[in-house]
């Protein structure tokens, strides 16, 4: 039983300090609810207002990916320093261990192979996207295509209205099409369409022209997938240019779990996204920590 005499004689009213009213650190997201916030609040740093995310979904439309053939022993040592991992919801429960308490960007839609028709996907139950306790939904969206454009989109706001009702933020990842050009005219409307249809979050390619078009046409937080393995010199400088260009972090997999020494790569990512560093002298700090790694 609370003691009435304690609650008659509260003084603690602050009177002299009006209640301060935050804003929110992340792009376009100030409106959201306090769980869809605090989701991107686990996935983005409020500090840096950045993330380094970590795909090793690869598998779902690839099978067992160079450097993705033993996720237990290539990418759960590097799980610490990732902001958050993205990966299905097989290799979640298979491998990754919960304790490592990681927000999940979970792949929430998928329905074809690299042997087959990419893109013709469909979407999972939302129920299990809560039960993972995921922090995003990751789907695919393939503007452009001819046959799975229109299926794609609808994945994308079906997901974003199961998301909505249970406060877990929705990740538009832009699919590129054999024969579309990786432009920023292109990522632009890709990434544009994917805001405009209510993505909270959209991931997307960086282009060495004109990426900072895409991220000022783009209301809502950017982050690139890294693509092909590049050398470590060209992937570091890839991310601090994004970066220096208004993207809000990367996600990225082959570049970091194809490098020669993953976790020192990780680390130099992490110095580029959330310090700053320029590309050549995380490079640097890439080769220090790779020989101390030995
Ligand atoms: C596949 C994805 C991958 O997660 C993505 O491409 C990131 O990996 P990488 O940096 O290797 O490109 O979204 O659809």
């Amino acid at each position: 039983m609370p003691d009435a005499d304690s609650v008659a004689e509260g003084k603690k009213y602050g009177l002299d300090t009006p209640q301060k009213t935050e804003g929110y650190f992340l792009k376009g997201s100030c409106h959201l609810d306090w769980g869809m916030q605090d989701r991107l609040s686990r996935v983005f740093s409020p500090k840096s207002g950045k993330t380094v995310m970590l795909a090793f979904d690869h598998g779902y439309i690839m099978g067992p990916t160079t450097g993705l053939e033993r996720i237990d022993l290539t990418i759960v040592p590097l799980l610490e320093y990732a902001d958050c991992i993205m990966c299905t919801r097989g290799v979640l429960r298979s491998v990754v261990p919960p304790t490592y308490n990681k927000p999940v960007s979970l792949r929430y839609s998928a329905g074809s192979t690299i042997l087959n028709d990419l893109n013709n996907e469909c979407i999972m139950d939302i129920e299990e996207a809560v039960r993972l306790n995921a922090s995003l939904l990751a789907v695919m969206v393939a503007i452009g295509d001819k046959k799975f454009e229109g299926l794609t989109i609808r994945n994308l706001t079906e997901t974003i209205d199961l998301g909505m009702r249970h406060g877990i933020p929705t990740l538009g990842v832009t699919a590129v099409g054999k024969e579309l050009v990786r432009d920023a005219r292109y990522l632009s409307m890709a990434s544009r369409v994917c805001a405009e249809n209510g993505a909270h979050v959209i991931k997307t390619y960086f282009c060495s022209e004109g990426f900072e078009k895409v991220t000022a046409s783009v209301p809502v937080p950017i982050v690139i997938a890294g693509g092909k393995k590049l050398p470590e010199p060209d992937a570091l400088k890839m991310a601090y240019m994004a970066i220096d260009q208004g993207a809000a972090g990367v996600d990225m997999g082959r570049n970091v779990c194809q490098a020669e020494c993953p976790v020192s790569m990780l680390k130099a990512i992490r110095a580029v996204v959330h310090d700053g560093e320029k590309p050549e002298k995380a490079y640097e700090m890439y080769q220090t920590l790779k020989s101390e790694s030995k």
